[in-house]
């Protein structure tokens, strides 16, 4: 690796690593305080944590967008149609974690599912550098909320939440709370 790739390497994880954990944080807690019911389980029940985090990487999309663009270096199908070498392909992660084939129920947070392959962290060569991390750095912000304000709740309405759309992810962008 030559110096320029190393430093563009440091800048690409710094990039991909700071706002999508930041974001997650702030979505998995508007959420499970939007819906208290949720908050209430984790609550009650701790070890429900890792499959809440699981649950809620599958239901809130990182982006609000599309995903990065991809080019077809050969012809290839997909689903029945054809994308022909050199053209490019924007697809959508978040309608593969509603696919009511793979996911039973898929529009019901559920922390019980036996099995979750969702597309979180993206699928294939380009999946998430850094997905151990992110789901470590999950587990101890939800945890500590859980510990520290069992009594946490949205200060105002849902509707009362600003959002901010992100470079790479969009997130409330302040979450007024009480406890
Ligand atoms: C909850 C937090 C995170 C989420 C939801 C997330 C999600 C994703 C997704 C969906 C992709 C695939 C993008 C694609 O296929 O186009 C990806 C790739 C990537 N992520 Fe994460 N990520 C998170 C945290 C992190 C962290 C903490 C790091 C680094 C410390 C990181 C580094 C990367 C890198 C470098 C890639 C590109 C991998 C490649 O193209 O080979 N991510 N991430």
């Amino acid at each position: 690796m030559t110096e320029v790739e190393a430093v563009r390497t440091g800048i690409g994880i710094l990039m991909a690593g700071h706002e999508t954990s930041l974001s997650m944080i702030s979505n998995v807690s508007f959420l499970l305080l939007a819906q208290r019911d949720l908050y209430e389980q984790l609550l009650a029940d701790r070890n429900l944590l890792d499959p809440a985090i699981e649950e809620m990487l599958r239901i809130i999309p990182l982006r609000s967008t599309g995903s990065f663009p991809r080019r077809a270096s050969e012809d290839v199908e997909i689903g029945g149609v054809l994308i022909r070498k050199g053209e490019t392909v924007i697809f959508q992660r978040a309608a593969g974690d509603r696919d009511e084939r793979v996911f039973e129920d898929p529009e019901t947070i559920r922390f019980d599912r036996e099995r979750n392959p969702h597309l979180g962290f993206g699928h294939g060569i380009h999946y998430c550098l850094g997905a151990a991390l992110a789901r470590a750095e999950l587990k101890a912000a939800i945890g500590g909320l859980l510990d520290r304000f069992p009594g946490l709740r949205l200060a105002g309405s849902v509707d009362d939440v600003p959002w901010k759309p992100g470079l790479i992810a969009r997130a409330p962008e302040s979450l007024p709370v009480t406890w």
